[in-house]
């Protein structure tokens, strides 16, 4: 027997194991056997009678469950989507606080602490929010459709109103979504073109970044300077604006230099060069690193960008441009540098070194890391590098000099000086 519109009215009101009994033909189960399992007939296949009505009834069968199981496992599924509902916004606030929050020492693209990071989070806040909104609205109503809508006891012989061919909605549906996506190309090229037709200012700093696997080398062709790993760069403030313009290139595959705090990813990409600039307010040490995968120890391809106060970058960079300090006691470390293949990579500024296919180490001790952030620059990580740097960054394309303990020693010795 098939439930229809009419005989629903008549089902509630019946006491549930008079119903069940009706609607299986089933005298000889009680109601308590049937609510254990739950469905009745669906696997009642000692019942042959039962089995049979229920198989020929095919996607009606959920029609036999007792209404008051059913009005149970609505709770229940309604008590699991809020569950899963609160689960979901614990989670995410727990993401999302540090991210927002001002939790400090986390690269955060919703901290910007220079141009053109500010602008380019003011843009994405805007988008967030527009794509949120609509996020909301369709959830909002997919949600109050499949609640409101939900099947019911007795739909399986009526069907709901089929609307086509609207004008209204039609219309609405494709102009909306329009006037959204043009609001958002705007907005959006406007941003980019503030950003890449920014002109340097005279008292602009110039620096070109190159990206080698795996670690950055930095030129300032204006002042003279060739360090590695570390841009060391002004910051702009109440006297006035002294923006860092990059000049971006890759000595061999493409990798991409992104430092958060201060701008979006830029990619260094082989014989070509891209441009971007940065103008950070605030003194301090900002992390970045590759964001582009180029290799094996593309996650140990990271950069810092030193923001100084004026002053203190004039120091720096005065400290930069010497030649690099000869200390009589570190002549046996010196001896073995140049009697080995060392020289043929690196550059040590006034010597004979003039390597250039790994970082300069003219004023090696000045940075904070070894080997592009894989470590911190000290006297044991330093004296693990040189023995056999693979132990620090497998992979790594300094190779290992079988330097004896005491070689290893005096080089440490002689490289610590190069302050
Ligand atoms: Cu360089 Cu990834």
């Amino acid at each position: 027997m098939k439930p229809s519109a009419e005989t629903t009215p008549a089902i509630t009101k019946m006491a549930c194991c008079e119903w069940v009994m009706k609607k299986t033909n089933s005298h000889n189960q009680n109601c308590s056997s049937l609510h254990n399992k739950e469905e009745v007939g669906a696997r009642d296949e000692q019942n042959p009678i039962t089995f049979a009505n229920e198989t020929k009834d095919g996607p009606n069968a959920s029609s036999l469950v007792c209404p008051s199981m059913r009005l149970r496992r609505h709770k229940m599924l309604r008590t699991l989507l809020l569950f899963a509902f609160a689960l979901t916004c614990v989670v995410f606030a727990g993401h999302v606080e540090p991210v927002l929050g001002n939790t400090d020492g986390v690269t955060s693209i919703f901290r910007p602490l220079s141009q053109p990071a500010q602008e380019i989070k003011e843009l994405s806040v805007l988008v967030l929010a527009i794509c949120g909104s609509i996020f909301a609205v369709v959830a909002g109503l997919l949600v109050y459709a499949i609640v409101r809508f939900r099947h019911r006891a007795g739909d399986e012989l009526s069907e709901p109103p089929q609307v086509y061919g609207s004008n209204q909605i039609e219309l609405a549906w494709t102009i909306l979504p329009l006037l959204i996506v043009f609001v958002l190309i705007l907005v959006t090229s406007r941003t980019i073109a503030n950003i890449q037709n920014r002109k340097p200012p005279p008292t602009a700093v110039q620096a070109t970044v190159i990206g080698h696997q795996w670690w950055w080398e930095i030129r300032y062709p204006e002042l003279g300077i060739v360090t590695a790993n570390e841009l060391h760069v002004p910051a702009s403030d109440g006297r006035g604006s002294r923006p860092t313009f990059l000049k971006l290139q890759s000595a061999d595959v493409a990798h991409s230099f992104w430092v958060p705090l201060l701008s979006g990813k830029t990619d260094l990409i082989p014989n070509r060069e891209n441009l971007m600039w940065i103008e950070p307010t605030k003194p301090g040490t900002y992390p970045g690193n590759c964001a582009e995968y180029c290799g094996t120890q593309h996650a140990r391809m990271l950069i810092r960008v030193v923001v100084h106060p004026p002053d203190e970058f004039e120091r720096w960079a005065r400290e930069q441009q010497q030649p690099a300090s000869v200390e009589p006691s570190a002549a046996p470390g010196r001896k073995v540098f140049f009697a080995n293949s060392c020289v043929n990579c690196h550059t040590i500024g006034g010597t004979s070194a003039q390597g250039k296919f790994g970082p300069d180490l003219t004023h090696l001790m000045s940075r904070e890391t070894l080997a592009a952030g894989a470590a911190p620059n000290t006297t044991d990580n330093l004296r693990l590098w040189v023995g056999d740097p693979q132990k620090i960054k497998v992979g790594c394309l300094m190779p290992n000099m079988q330097l004896t303990d005491e070689e290893v020693d005096q080089v440490v010795a002689y490289l610590e000086t190069l302050k």
